[in-house]
């Protein structure tokens, strides 16, 4: 009996080869011959995690859309219809506004690992500028997102973030018209926010994280020693280093993608909304324009940059100090001029620095959820200078530091 089902699954395997020339291949170069470093440790489970994420917001989303009506006289009640009526509808509406924060948390660690071994480094720039390109996308779905169960928050949040662009001069009026379709945040602007979030947003970023892998797949994995493992390669040209991706890291990833639904089905179950840090407050009340909420602020995921526009008197300079923190990530590869990639092999100098860094940032985090008094905007002042300090003056303290030989090969661990 094996026998036979073992040569029909041979036979279609064949019959599907021979019409589909670029399968087999494919899974060879991505796959089972793509030879990846062997020394991965926990911070490369978040790039198939965020995949994980990614696919859970777009099969989620899908359902949402079955029983969800855009429009400014039916959203609310069809996102608590949702929520009351639909089976299991609650566990899926959680599952994608949980899933949404889970989504910034892991490409946050992602990019945080790319920051700690030096990833976006020569060659893997463009792997770096794609994902730069995704996190943009990913804020921009997110905010979009907000908006669609037309609660108090969805309503005076974009209100807030679309008058942003009407700090712009000369055109800034016709901006934000052009962006809400109407005078006001109305029917039409959920329309089209509607349109963009589940369509054309979620296009865009597929494509993107197909970019992302081909080009990483192209120059190939960088590792927690920041060391190429394609200098020394055996007999067949396999780098030494190097192990396939299948089956060895295909079975890590599943332990790390168990691991993380444990986590992330304990949240869902027991705090959906995280103490109404992934779903505020206020956004279980219908919207309101005739009622500003006492205090507006974004889901946590955006307080650091929103921390920064508020800590800027000047509202057109505030935009552009937020817009201008997530621009100059895109040129770290060219700012960071250390001759190593791993922290491990980096001096005292880098690891002050980026330890500050990291506090600093979570801590604009938390600033940005609070009302902001004259002692809190001091405060988010001086770690925004910090932040742009940290990026601008790189080129010089990677010159300053001391750093440690970097090994040919990548060392045993007993
Ligand atoms: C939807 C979001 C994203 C997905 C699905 C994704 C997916 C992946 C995957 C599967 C890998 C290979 C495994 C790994 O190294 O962990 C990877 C590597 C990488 N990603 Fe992403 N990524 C995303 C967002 C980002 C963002 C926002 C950045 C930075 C701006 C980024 C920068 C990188 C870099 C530099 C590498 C190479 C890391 C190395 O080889 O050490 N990614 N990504």
């Amino acid at each position: 009996m094996a026998n036979v089902i073992s040569r029909a699954v041979a036979g279609a395997t064949d019959w599907f080869n021979a019409r589909t020339p670029g399968l087999m291949p494919a899974y060879r170069k991505h796959m089972s011959e793509y030879y990846a470093p062997k020394n991965f440790n926990v911070w490369y489970y978040f790039g198939s995690l965020a995949i994980l994420v990614l696919v859970n917001q777009i099969v989620t989303g899908i359902w949402l859309t079955m029983f969800y009506k855009p429009s400014a006289a039916e959203a609310f009640a069809s996102v608590e219809y949702i929520m009351r009526d639909v089976e299991w509808g609650w566990l899926i509406r959680y599952m994608h506004s949980t899933g949404a924060s889970a989504f910034f948390i892991v490409v946050f660690l992602h990019m945080f690992r790319a920051l700690i071994y030096g990833s976006y480094q020569k060659p893997r720039e463009l792997v770096w500028i794609l994902g730069m390109l995704i996190l943009l996308t990913l804020m921009a779905e997110a905010f979009l997102g907000y908006v669609l169960p037309w609660g108090q928050m969805s309503y005076h949040g974009a209100q807030v973030i679309v008058n942003l662009f009407g700090t712009v001069p000369f055109i800034g009026q016709e901006l934000v018209e052009f962006i809400r379709g109407d005078y006001l945040i109305s029917d039409a602007t959920l329309n089209r926010f509607f349109a963009l979030h589940v369509i054309a947003l979620p296009l865009v970023l597929l494509l993107l994280v197909v970019l992302h892998l081909g080009a990483l797949h192209e120059v190939g994995s960088n590792n927690p020693e920041g060391i190429d493992i394609k200098k020394v390669k055996d007999e067949n040209g396999k780098p030494k280093d190097g192990i396939p991706f299948h089956p060895y890291y295909t079975v890590k990833d599943l332990f790390g993608a168990g691991f993380f639904l444990t986590i992330m089905a304990f949240i869902l179950f027991f705090e959906p909304t995280f103490g109404h840090m992934f779903l505020e407050y206020d956004n279980f009340n219908e919207a309101n324009p005739q009622v500003t909420p006492p205090t507006i602020v974004p889901v946590w995921y955006f307080t650091p940059f929103y921390a920064m526009l508020r800590a800027i008197p000047d509202a057109f300079l505030g935009f552009l100090v937020m817009g201008g923190a997530i621009i100059i990530l895109f040129f770290l590869p060219w700012l960071d001029k250390s001759p190593v990639r791993s922290i491990r092999y980096r001096g005292p100098l880098t690891k002050v620095l980026m330890a500050i860094f990291v506090v600093s940032f979570v801590w604009l985090g938390w600033l940005g959820m609070q009302s902001g008094s004259a002692l809190q905007t001091i405060l988010a002042r001086v770690f925004t200078m910090y932040y742009f300090a940290f990026f601008a003056l790189m080129p010089f303290w990677t010159r300053l530091d001391s750093y440690k030989p970097v090994p040919e090969r990548i060392p045993e661990h007993d």
